[in-house]
């Protein structure tokens, strides 16, 4: 007989959570995966569309804050692992409205997690952030996160997913709940909403609008290709040992200037598109992880550098029009109009 396990995986229909849905139903014919989205303004079923059919595969609309159903959901699957994805993800939304932030990111994993501990399951996993370290300053390009750099927080959005990381660890330590958390850079990659800097540049060069940097520019980020965040997830959940957190990055630190105007080579387009803007209020100077726990303890390695990952993200882009067109809604727009008018 074959080995089936079944897997919750929340905020498939997000970017990262999107993007993990097509390669784990690729991958595993013999597994199955229910995926469990709000549909919020960055939820999109057309991310799913590949995948919605296939037989071992089910989409259900619904909030994971909603106890009722997601204890319901429980019962009737029967869940071997849960994967939380769900979030709100964007911390300039996190700064104009910190309340749902602490309502869909904390107690959305409090209602999952006491739901895995009444139905019981193998393993729980918490999609975190690199961002729960705070920044390291610009001029110590020798400073990395570990998984022991201590927590601290800079925005709401990161305070949330920090207080969510600790209630997991609690949930281990008090109840013996099985979980690993993970704490991953910044992504890029297919099927991301374009109110992020990467997609919202090409959106904007495209339109040859102008290109809001946000201060100097000179912040910098440490950008994963989010085929590798998945495989790095598909790995911890499989392999990785309970009660621990594992930081996942391939050391692709860039300015944004920099990425702004590789972005714009890539494109064909001129650098004076490019427009400094006001400053995020408590905008972090500089996320670089450091992954050798998971590269010598699971064996992960990134498939793609920064620079073999970025042009085959642009052509998704420019071959995805649609996609991009219909996830553009009058919310969008809103937030769009009162974020660059700060
Ligand atoms: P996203 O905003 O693109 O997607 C979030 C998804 O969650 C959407 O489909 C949305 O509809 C759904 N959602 C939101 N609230 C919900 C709720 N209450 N119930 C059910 N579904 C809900 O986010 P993303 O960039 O794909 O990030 C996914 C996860 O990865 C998040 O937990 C985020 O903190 C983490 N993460 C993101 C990055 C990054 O660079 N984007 C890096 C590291 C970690
Ligand atoms: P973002 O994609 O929002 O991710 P995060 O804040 O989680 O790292 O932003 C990446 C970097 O780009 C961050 O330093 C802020 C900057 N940025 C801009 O300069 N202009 C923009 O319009 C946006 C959205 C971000």
């Amino acid at each position: 007989m074959i080995n089936m396990s079944k897997f919750l995986i929340t905020g498939g229909a997000g970017f990262i959570g999107g993007n993990f849905c097509h390669y784990m139903v690729n991958t595993y014919p013999n597994d199955q995966f229910v995926c469990i989205d709000a549909l919020t303004y960055a939820g999109n079923l057309e991310t799913l569309e590949p995948i919605i059919n296939k037989p071992n595969f089910k989409f259900v609309h619904e909030n994971i804050c909603n106890r009722d159903a997601v204890f319901k959901l429980f019962e009737e699957e029967k869940f071997d692992y849960v994967i939380n994805f769900a979030a709100e993800s964007h911390v300039d939304r996190s700064i104009e409205n910190p309340g749902i932030f602490l309502q869909t990111n904390i107690m959305g994993t409090e209602t999952l997690m006491d739901a895995c501990r009444k139905y019981g399951i193998k393993r729980y996993h918490q999609v975190s952030t690199d961002e729960v370290y705070g920044d390291l300053p610009l001029d110590r390009p020798d400073l990395f996160f570990t998984e022991n750099t201590p927590i601290h927080t800079s925005s709401p959005y990161s305070a949330s997913k920090a207080s969510a990381d600790l209630l997991v660890q609690a949930y281990h330590r008090t109840f013996g709940l099985p979980c690993t958390i993970s704490r991953c850079s910044n992504n890029y990659g297919p099927y991301h909403f374009p109110e992020k800097l990467i997609p919202l540049i090409i959106k904007k060069a495209l339109a040859n609008e102008p290109l809001p940097i946000y201060g100097t520019g000179a912040n910098v980020r440490d950008w994963l290709h989010v085929y590798d965040h998945c495989t790095a997830i598909d790995l911890i959940v499989r392999k990785g040992r309970d009660g621990e957190v594992y930081n996942i990055g391939g050391h692709n630190e860039r300015t944004n200037l920099e990425v702004v105007k590789t972005i714009l080579k890539e494109l064909g387009k001129p650098e004076s598109l490019i427009t400094y803007v006001k400053d995020r209020a408590g905008h972090d100077l500089r996320y670089a992880m450091d992954p050798t726990k998971i590269m010598t303890e699971l064996g992960w390695k990134p498939k793609y550098t920064f620079e073999t990952g970025i042009g085959p993200t642009i052509k998704w882009n420019l071959e995805h029009q649609n996609w991009i067109n219909h996830i553009i809604s009058g919310e969008y727009m809103r937030f769009m109009k009162e974020n660059y008018n700060r």
